[in-house]
């Protein structure tokens, strides 16, 4: 079965068709319209959502199919105790296909092990969010019209900030692809995405310190919220909060096409001043996400059934309890499902030798 729970679940082809189809649904919507009556998606949302939530449900709907599931996991029986497991368990016997968001790592990636019907991660933790990939994906195609070549500045929050994380992933696909980092030394890109992503796949990056510096370069400018909600120590994020502000002054240093990306929700990291400015594609942006998210669902169930669509294990687990070899090592990360459930300690070993947590990435000591 296909679930997609890291960009990487796709592969280039899987991804591009998703992209095709999109395309194709944004010309020809009528002929889309009741392709999946009977059909019905369950939305879990563990963690607040505007634009994913409502854009999977306004996707199913427009393709003639049911929606349930809640938005708020304090009304359903998670508040009694139910684990994700069983959560998901339950709700494959109602939905065909669901869409999960939770602030736990990995617990889209758990819940796909147990799950009958497909699992989409809409977003877990600060760890992956592959359809906003998607959507950014489709949108840097229509903005552009490609995706090879491009100079990409990633602006503001790249350590809790999931869509960086997985785009970067995704772009790894693409021919000469140029990756500048814009971020305070607190908000810094994780390692395991420099060494095991841009090293390891030959993405070209650098840091930077200032946005001016490396405006005139820039095809994609990709601006992040700093996630207060992600934050352990308050008095770190009051220094931070501020740290990158988009506006007109900065604008005018930027190549004429270029295409100003934001995943949303912004607080003061683009001024109001540059949404009228045609590259602001945010909005534009939002609107890719309901059509490609109309692609996936169409796409994961037709593939439900085929074995050549399964999900790639290119890494497979290693089991401390079966290799010995491993045995005490535990994932230290508070966030991961390992530790919030009775989930199992399960381990990769990356192409780049290091053991990392299946489920959260995290490096193991
Ligand atoms: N881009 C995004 O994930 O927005 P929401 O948190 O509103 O779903």
């Amino acid at each position: 079965m296909k679930h997609l729970i890291d960009p990487m679940d796709l592969s280039k082809q899987e991804t591009d068709q998703i992209i095709a189809l999109a395309q194709d649904i944004i010309g020809n919507r009528e002929k889309y319209q009741d392709i999946m009556a009977h059909k019905k998606l369950a939305t879990l949302f563990y963690e607040p959502s505007t634009r994913t939530r409502l854009s999977f449900t306004a996707a199913m709907m427009e393709l003639g199919g049911n929606v349930l599931g809640f938005s708020d996991a304090k009304n359903s029986s998670v508040s009694k105790g139910e684990t994700v497991q069983d959560t998901v368990r339950v709700v494959g016997c109602f939905a065909d296909i669901i869409a999960m968001r939770h602030h736990i790592e990995g617990a889209q990636q758990y819940a796909s092990e147990v799950c009958k019907v497909p699992i989409i991660n809409a977003g877990d933790g600060s760890h992956s969010h592959p359809t906003q990939t998607l959507t950014d994906l489709l949108t840097i195609t229509r903005e552009l019209g490609h995706i090879d070549g491009i100079t990409i500045g990633f602006c503001g929050d790249l350590k809790f900030g999931r869509t960086v994380h997985s785009l970067i992933k995704a772009l790894s696909r693409y021919k000469d692809i140029n990756v500048i980092l814009i971020a305070p030394d607190e908000l810094k890109l994780p390692d395991y995405i420099k060494q095991d992503v841009c090293d390891r796949l030959g993405i070209k990056y650098r840091e930077v310190r200032t946005m001016e510096e490396v405006m005139p370069e820039l095809d994609v400018l990709y601006m992040t919220r700093v996630q207060q909600e992600r934050f352990l120590d308050m008095d770190e994020f009051d220094r931070v909060k501020d740290s990158f502000v988009l506006d007109a002054k900065k604008m005018a240093l930027a190549k004429p096409k270029m295409a100003v990306l934001h995943p949303l929700p912004r607080v003061n990291e683009i001024l109001t001043e540059v949404d009228d400015d045609p590259r602001a594609a945010y909005f534009r942006q939002v609107e890719n996400g309901k059509f490609v998210r109309m692609a996936l669902i169409t796409k994961l169930l037709e593939w439900k059934d085929d074995p050549s669509h399964a999900n790639a294990d290119a890494a497979p687990a290693i089991d401390p309890s079966v290799t010995g070899e491993l045995a005490g090592l535990r994932c230290t990360n508070p966030k991961c499902i390992c530790n919030n459930e009775h989930a199992p300690n399960r381990f990769v070993r990356t192409a780049s030798g290091t053991l990392r947590c299946k489920y959260c990435d995290s490096k193991i000591k």
